[in-house]
């Protein structure tokens, strides 16, 4: 069966540049949002992006347009039962996945995919909520969406051939390259990246050094194109603190546990560049470095 109709759930940061990739590559999608005030936000973060990529000449107006004509938003969970592939963007709690994936199991036909973007939840404790554990996979996306080309494809013990197979070319048919990633928690990326991040943030409760120092250290000495505390900004650091615990109770290494002033940040509501705030201060031109 072919997937022609995507339903994306979760317009924030992923979801939002998940669905832009899919309809700007020709699919019909379906996004489903929690509220009118989610899918306005969202709407916008599409637009703004694929406004940005027409000023950069790497996108006409006219595909913008086609894009957005190919994009629909609603509040009902109901509406996306005639979809094809089913992708949750939504918050990093295993609970709210499965309570979406159960209502959904219940909606969608025998065809459709289910695949989550969690970044360090495994899929099995998702796909043994449902009775389609055959017909789901991992699709992790990585951030911002429409740059990065790669795309984790996560099968479990459970995930059939055929399953698999669609989501490897459906991941293709994004623009995406995608490489086969087994089930354990973090997949092949985070398993890396993550505890590089979070010692960025012990460094700093040691004192090495500060913020925007150990910022352009990684910059400047290794090449990278932002530093681990801008990327934390970058990613989410409600999110970041979420896949830590996460990870560090799958793994149970010192190098997963969440840093006391990672738990601090975010019981301060300082969420990174979502919320105005994080390690840095979003609000003026350039980013302030906070006083931490
Ligand atoms: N949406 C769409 N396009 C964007 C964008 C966005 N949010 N941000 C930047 N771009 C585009 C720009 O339009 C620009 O396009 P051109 O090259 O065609 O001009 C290009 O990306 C470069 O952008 P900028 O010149 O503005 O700035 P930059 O060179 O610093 O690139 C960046 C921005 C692509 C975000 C770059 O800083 C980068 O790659 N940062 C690292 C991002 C990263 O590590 N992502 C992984 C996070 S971890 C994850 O996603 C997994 C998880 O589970 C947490
Ligand atoms: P976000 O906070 O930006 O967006 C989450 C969105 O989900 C919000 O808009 C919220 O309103 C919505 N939502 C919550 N419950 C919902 C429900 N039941 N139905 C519909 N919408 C609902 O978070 P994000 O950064 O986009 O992360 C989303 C997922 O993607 C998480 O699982 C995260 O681990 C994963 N991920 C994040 C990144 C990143 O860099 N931020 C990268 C890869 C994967």
């Amino acid at each position: 069966m072919s997937i022609e109709k995507v339903g994306v759930v979760g317009c924030g940061l992923m979801g939002s540049g998940i669905a832009e990739v899919a309809a700007a590559a020709g699919f019909d999608v379906l996004v489903r949002e929690i509220d009118d005030r989610a899918i306005e936000q969202g709407r916008g973060r599409i637009r703004k992006s694929l406004d940005r990529a027409v000023s950069k000449e790497k996108l006409s107006a006219e595909d913008r347009d086609a894009a957005l004509g190919r994009l629909s938003f609603t509040t009902a969970v109901a509406d996306l039962a005639p979809c094809d592939i089913v992708i949750e963007a939504i918050v990093e709690d295993l609970e709210v996945k499965n309570a979406l994936f159960g209502e959904l199991d219940g909606l969608c036909g025998e065809g459709t995919i289910f695949a989550s973007n969690t970044s360090s939840l495994t899929i099995t404790d998702m796909a043994a909520a449902t009775d389609r554990a055959d017909r789901f996979v991992g699709l992790h996306f990585f951030n911002p969406v429409p740059v990065m080309k790669l795309v984790e494809v996560v099968r479990t013990i459970a995930t059939s051939d055929e399953t698999f197979d669609r989501a490897f070319e459906f991941s293709r048919k994004l623009g995406k390259v995608p490489i086969a990633a087994k089930d354990n928690s973090g997949f092949v990326v985070n398993l890396l990246l993550v505890p590089y991040m979070l010692d960025a943030i012990r460094q700093l409760e040691r004192g090495v050094a500060g913020i925007e120092d150990i910022d352009t250290g990684m910059v400047l000495g290794c090449g990278y194109p932002m530093g681990p505390f801008t990327l934390c900004d970058f990613v989410g650091i409600d999110t970041l603190y979420k896949i830590s615990e996460i990870m560090y109770d799958e793994y149970r290494e010192e190098r997963y546990a969440p840093p006391p002033l990672l738990k601090r940040i975010v019981a301060m509501g300082r969420y990174g560049r979502k919320s105005g705030r994080g390690f840095y201060d979003w609000s003026g031109e350039k980013p302030v470095a906070l006083a931490i």
